[in-house]
């Protein structure tokens, strides 16, 4: 997400999100993904913040919010990208292609490189099951992915030959 906001200033953006909801546990996601979508993931002050506001400890919260791979703990990355682990996807190499991104961008899936160039995210089916596997680096699908592939994709973004390591 490139239209992440500065966590600054960020108490009184929480607390106008939660004034839209009751202050129960039944809120805590839809608060969530309104404060992701406000900031571009979850930071620790925000769920501190949170909490409270609505008598939730942090570790309690951050325990929900871990369960979904909806959110994200770390700020998005100048590119955004995705893997498809659908089952066409799935079934056609879809997890070494995300491995390939994960040892070249020297990161897990949900987190960004240091350097914040890119975050990474595994992804269930895109829509485009006809042309898997797919990986979709800002919104842009590509086709038929390989791992072998996976640097020159990646080079289309950083303009580096060798993106990153062999
Ligand atoms: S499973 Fe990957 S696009 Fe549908």
């Amino acid at each position: 997400m490139k239209n992440a906001k500065p966590i600054r200033k960020s108490s009184s953006r929480i607390t106008d999100i939660v004034e839209q909801y009751p202050k129960d546990r039944q809120s805590l996601i839809p608060i969530l993904q309104d404060i992701q979508d406000r900031f571009g993931y979850l930071s620790e002050q925000a769920l501190d913040r949170l909490g409270g506001m609505i008598n939730m400890s942090t570790n309690e919260i951050y325990g929900v919010a871990t369960f979904y791979t909806q959110f994200r703990f770390s700020p998005p990355g100048e590119h955004n990208v995705r893997v498809c682990q659908g089952t066409a996807c799935h079934v056609r190499g879809g997890q070494q292609i995300l491995r390939e991104f994960q040892h070249r961008l020297g990161i897990d899936a949900g987190q960004t490189t240091s350097d914040g160039k890119f975050d990474l995210e595994r992804v269930a089916c895109v829509g485009c099951c006809a042309l898997a596997p797919v990986v979709a680096v800002d919104g842009k699908v590509h086709a038929q992915v390989t791992a072998k592939k996976v640097p020159a994709l990646l080079s289309q973004y950083t303009g580096n030959k060798d993106t990153a390591k062999t």
